[in-house]
This record gives structure tokens, C-alpha cells and sequence, in this order.
């Protein structure tokens, strides 16, 4: 977030005069291949949820089906996870960043064709997008023999509809097509068969924001922030009760505490610290025994937490966990596509049997296990990773918060 809020992202004079366009001029002056060694050595990770290896995607992508007449960059701008509003920062007060991260991107996997899909509410994003990628092409960034290379590459934009779902690259590539919301059955990965069939980079907004500057100051210097796992930094988003709620850019690595306290100022009206929802709807509560661990990708994984996409969710003791879970399961109910039994149905089981509970169901404890195990069906058996997500808010709300459902 370098320039966020000091130049006009209107402005692509602004952008080159902070250093704007280097990144694409160094990698134009390597072999593509070599640029992905770089994104391996860098260790960057995707910023979009997973947390995957970005130089391996690209690896992939760049190797697969050598006969494919086109390869594609998707950009992932759909941020649909509850309590996620780090995309569009970027979006909004850098949008020649990530485009330019884009063009690195498709020229190491030798894509020309790009795709940025953004959610539709998003105005001020996509007519930012639009505005960049026409001064982009005024100044030679993107079209025929870029930077008098023999490198070409078309951008288009191109919006959602609202739907949770289509930000899950599979079903975003459908969307992409034209065709309903509905997802893939993976295999095969977009790296093989993506957009219109075609090898295809899926990537979100902030990881390709990271490309730039890898490539402007190197390897080295990315690894020196953050984590050996977990190198670079992060936009973290704090809502809920906290003094001043926003978007924060912190090492890897940061606590939960430091990011409470030392960031966004504290709980609000001093009140006790009760819980964090890590990662949004499809995330993990912790309660105050993780404060002090470090939010890395991997760390948190091993403590049954996830780091997600960065949201974090802060509550004090005044507010209740099971109206929390409560909207997390009513969330992944209204975003089911139905394509598949377990998470079509399972879904409104859960609702409706963490109403019973409400309602002072006899056998507590009881049911609570059965909606776990009902969670761990629906992991098991549905058909994409929207089926798989109640189980994480839940079985973290069952194991820190129990009493209290
Ligand atoms: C239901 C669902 C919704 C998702 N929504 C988003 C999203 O809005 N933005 C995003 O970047 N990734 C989202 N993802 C993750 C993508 O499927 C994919 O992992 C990501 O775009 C890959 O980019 P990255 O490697 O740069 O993180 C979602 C995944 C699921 C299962
Ligand atoms: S898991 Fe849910 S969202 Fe995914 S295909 Fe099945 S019904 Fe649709």
C-alpha cells in the first residue's frame, strides 16, 4: 500500500513517477521463465484464501498443453468473503499495481489475453480498472509489442453478479464463459484446462500486486519481511469492535494482539477481548489463548486456524457467538447453488438445527455433535469447496464456545 493515498490513481504519470512500470521493464529484459524463478524464490504466496504457491502456479500454467493456441490471466476481483475489503483498496487507490502485476504475470506464462472480474457493486474499482487499462495502452503497457517487445497482451474487464461463489475460480471461469455460476468438477486445474479450455493463471488482486515489486527490488528483499514460510506482508481487514476498523498491511507473522492493539487501537470502549473470526464466513474462531500466535499461513493451519484472506472479526464479550455463527451458516445457505444434495441440503440443516438450539433444545450437547458430523458429510461429499466451509466456523465455535451455544 506504498501509494495509497499519496498519488492519484488516476494518474499513470503518478504512478510511473513512484516507480510505476519498472517491474515490467525488468521482467521484459529476462526470459519468462526466469521471472517465475523469481516468484519461486521469492516464496510469494496466493493472497486470495490458500495461500499457494504463486510461482508454482505460474509453473504449471506455463508448462501445460505446449499445442494450446492461447494461454489466459484470470484476476480474481470478486472478494465475496465476508468481512474481506483489501481487494478493493488496492483497486481503488492503485489500480496500475495489480495491472501491472497482471502484465508480469501473463508475460511469464506467455498468456495474451487477460481478464479482470470484478464484483459488480464494485463501481469505483471497475471504472478505475478501465481508466488504468487505458492509459496502459496509451503508453505502450499493454497491446502489440509492448515496450517495443514481441510480447503482446489484451485486458478486459469483465463483472460479476453478485454471487459468493463466483469468486471460486472454477465457477468464475464458467461465469467468464458466459454460461451460469455453477462449478467444475476439479480435476482438471485451470493451470490445464481454465478459461475456454485453455492453461489459465487464477490469481487475486493483492497477490499480483506483489509481482512489481518483487521484481523491482528481488527476491531477497521480499524475504526479508515476513516469515521463511510465509514471506512478505499482508493486508489485514479489522471490523467489529476495535477502535479504528480498516484495512492494515503488516509483516507475516504479526500477532493477533499486535494487530488489535498496536493497529487498529484496541478494543472498543475497553471492553475485554472474546473472540476473532479468522478468514470470514469461511474462516475459524479463536478465542483470547491465540492472541499471541503468529498469523501465518502455516501456523495458523497447525492450530486448527486459518489465515484466509485476511479479515479478522473482533468481538468482546457483549457480543454472541452463536448470532455470528449464526450468519455465517445462514450466509453459506443463501449462497449454495444447489448443484449438489450435501451442500444444498446440509446447509439448511444447519440452520435450522442452530435455531433448535436457540430455542433451548433438550439435547444440547447432542445435536451440537450432530451438526458437526452433518459439517464433516458435507466436507466429505460436496461437490466444491462451498460445501466444505460450514465445517470451519462451526467446529472452532464448538470447540472455544460450546457453553455458550
Ligand atoms: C466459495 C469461494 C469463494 C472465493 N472467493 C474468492 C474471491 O472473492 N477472491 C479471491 O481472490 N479468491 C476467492 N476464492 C479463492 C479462489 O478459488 C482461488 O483460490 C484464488 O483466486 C487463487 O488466487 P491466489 O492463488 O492468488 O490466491 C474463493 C474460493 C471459494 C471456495
Ligand atoms: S458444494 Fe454447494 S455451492 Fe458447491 S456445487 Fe455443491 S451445492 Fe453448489
Amino acid at each position: 500500500m506504498k501509494n495509497t493515498g499519496r498519488i492519484d490513481p488516476e494518474s499513470i504519470d503518478d504512478y510511473i513517477a513512484a516507480g510505476g512500470y519498472e517491474g515490467l521493464r525488468k521482467a521484459l529484459a529476462m526470459e519468462p521463465y526466469s521471472v517465475i524463478e523469481e516468484m519461486l524464490g521469492a516464496g510469494l504466496r496466493g493472497r486470495g484464501g490458500a495461500g499457494f504457491s504463486t510461482g508454482m502456479k505460474k509453473k504449471f500454467t506455463s508448462q501445460s498443453c505446449q499445442d494450446c493456441p492461447q494461454r489466459y490471466v484470470v484476476v480474481n476481483a470478486d472478494e465475496g468473503e465476508p468481512g474481506t475489503f483489501k481487494d478493493r483498496v488496492i483497486m481503488e487507490q492503485d489500480p496500475h499495481l495489480y495491472l501491472e502485476g497482471t502484465i508480469i504475470a501473463a508475460y511469464s506464462i506467455k498468456a495474451s489475453r487477460a481478464y479482470i472480474y470484478i464484483r459488480g457493486e464494485y463501481y469505483k474499482s471497475v471504472d478505475r480498472a478501465r481508466k488504468a487499462i487505458d492509459a496502459a495502452y496509451q503508453r505502450g503497457f499493454l497491446g502489440k509489442g509492448i515496450l517495443g517487445s514481441d510480447f503482446d497482451l489484451e485486458v478486459e474487464v469483465m463483472l460479476g453478479a453478485g454471487s459468493y461463489l463466483c469468486g471460486e475460480e472454477l465457477t468464475m471461469l464458467e461465469s467468464l464463459e458466459g454460461k451460469r455460476g455453477y462449478p467444475r468438477i476439479k480435476p482438471p486445474f485451470p493451470a490445464e484446462a481454465g478459461v475456454f479450455g485453455m492453461p489459465t493463471l487464477v490469481n487475486n488482486v493483492e497477490t499480483l500486486a506483489n509481482v512489481p515489486l518483487i521484481m523491482v527490488h528481488g527476491k531477497d528483499w521480499y524475504r526479508s519481511f515476513g516469515t521463511e514460510r510465509s514471506p512478505g506482508t499482508k493486508i489485514f481487514t479489522l471490523s467489529g469492535q476495535v477502535v479504528r476498523p480498516g484495512h492494515y498491511e503488516a509483516e507475516l507473522g504479526i500477532t493477533l494482539r499486535q494487530l488489535i492493539d498496536d493497529l487498529a487501537g484496541g478494543m472498543k470502549g475497553g471492553r475485554p477481548f472474546k473472540a476473532a473470526l479468522l478468514g470470514g464466513a469461511a474462516g475459524t474462531f479463536v478465542d483470547s489463548s491465540m492472541l499471541d500466535e503468529k498469523m501465518t499461513y502455516d501456523n495458523l493451519r497447525e492450530k486448527d486456524a486459518t489465515l484466509g484472506s485476511g479479515a479478522v472479526i473482533v468481538m468482546t464479550d457483549d457480543d454472541s457467538i452463536y448470532d455470528i455463527l449464526c450468519n455465517c451458516l445462514r450466509f453459506f445457505k443463501h449462497e449454495s447453488c444447489g448443484k449438489c444434495v450435501p451442500c444444498r441440503v446440509g446447509t439448511t440443516m444447519l440452520v435450522e438445527n442452530l435455531k433448535k438450539l436457540r430455542n433451548g433444545s433438550k439435547n444440547k450437547d447432542e445435536l451440537l455433535q450432530q451438526m458437526v458430523r452433518d459439517a464433516e458429510v458435507m466436507a466429505a461429499t460436496s461437490l466444491c469447496p462451498l460445501g466444505q466451509s460450514p465445517i470451519l466456523p462451526l467446529k472452532s465455535a464448538v470447540r472455544y464456545f460450546s457453553d455458550e451455544l
